[in-house]
């Protein structure tokens, strides 16, 4: 029989490019978002995709009511892939109780409904900032977690914690936490892709946004780290390789394959690359040159970060597919569109 999975911040970046993964591979969908940080019209998106419109609900999970009457409407559930998230590190500095306050909310809230409702499937979206600086590259999943240098990386750390006590005392629900490495690039379709809020504050939306001639210039934030061009590295992995892994996940619980009630997963590509070589790529795929200067470090920023995939290569037989290059294109393709250039 058909799988329903719920996809909480469905509407947004990551889960939009999931959404469309799992629908792709027969499983039916079941979308909740508060629209607070996404649009409606990326449900437009995922249906020229898909050739089918998901099941939409908008609703706030922070709230416990609206959770639990979701979990009452949907009494068929398999599956949750909990997404529904705040996410800029700088905003979470500023307001702590606000970043606090929903991600863990939302979390405890989908935790109980699930426990009363019997669903006993849990992929939960884990950042690679719990592992902060590393002392030994490139990060295993056994690599010691470090004091988290924001509120949103603390949430992270924080709600794997929570899931793990509770699945302590809750056998009957299995759970996968994916570490995402730097998502980044859009659907090949450029139908859906990373529409951020604002002035964007990660690397890849900053880039294309200033190719489109949105902002003057970007700046490249510290040219004296201790990397082979000075400036700082990470693990960019394609937004629609970490979907695929998902869906890998998602089958792993519905296997009954996974070895313990929580499992930790790296999700990156296993090779860092610099700021300097992001522009590069971005310049080689497109044919346009970049305006750019070399600007003083970002605070909270680590220096280099990259993933061992080896565990989510075995244990998940999921590969990424795609290259940095892939990945700049299609970002370049999604923003040309958006901007209608
Ligand atoms: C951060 C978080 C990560 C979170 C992600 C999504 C940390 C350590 N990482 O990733 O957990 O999931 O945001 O919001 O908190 N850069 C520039 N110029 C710019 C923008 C970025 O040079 O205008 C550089 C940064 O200094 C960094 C790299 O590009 O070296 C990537 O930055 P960004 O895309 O913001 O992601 P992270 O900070 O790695």
């Amino acid at each position: 029989m058909q799988k329903t999975v719920l996809v909480t911040g469905g509407t947004g970046y990551i889960g939009s490019h999931t959404a469309v993964e799992l629908m792709q591979k027969s499983y039916n969908v079941v979308i909740v978002d508060s629209l607070e940080n996404s649009e409606l019209s990326v449900l437009d998106g995922i249906e020229k995709i898909t050739s089918q419109k998901p099941k939409f609900e908008q609703a706030d999970l922070a709230e416990r009511n609206a959770t639990l009457k979701l979990f009452e409407k949907y009494p068929n559930i398999d599956a949750v892939i909990h997404f529904a998230a705040y996410k800029a590190v700088g905003e979470s500095v500023a307001f702590p109780l606000k970043y606090y306050r929903n991600n863990l909310n939302s979390l405890m809230n989908v935790l109980e409904a699930m426990a009363l409702h019997e669903v006993k499937n849990l992929v939960f979206s884990s950042s690679c900032t719990v592992y902060g600086q590393p002392d030994v590259l490139p990060v295993t999943e056994q690599t010691p977690i470090q004091e988290a240098n924001s509120p949103y990386g603390n949430t992270k750390q924080i709600s794997e914690e929570i899931i793990r006590d509770f699945l302590h005392v809750t056998p009957s629900i299995q759970a996968i936490a994916l570490r995402y490495f730097n998502p980044i690039g859009a659907h090949e379709s450029a139908l859906i892709g990373e529409l951020p809020i604002g002035v964007p504050n990660n690397l890849v939306p900053f880039i294309t946004q200033t190719a489109a001639g949105l902002r003057k210039e970007l700046s490249v934030f510290g040219d004296d780290y201790q990397t082979p061009d000075g400036s700082a590295i990470r693990d960019y992995i394609h937004v629609v390789d970490l979907a695929l892994a998902h869906v890998k996940a998602i089958d792993r619980l519905f296997n009954g394959e996974a070895k313990k009630t929580i499992e930790h997963f790296n999700l990156g590509t296993g090779k860092g690359v610099s700021v300097l070589e992001c522009i590069q790529s971005f310049e080689k795929v497109t044919g346009l040159k970049l305006p750019y200067k070399m600007a003083a470090r970002r605070p909270g920023d680590v220096e280099q970060i990259w993933a061992n995939t080896s565990f989510a290569n075995q244990e998940l037989q999921w590969q990424t597919q795609r290259s940095l290059d892939d990945a700049m294109l299609s970002a370049w393709n999604w923003e040309k569109r958006i901007r209608k250039i």
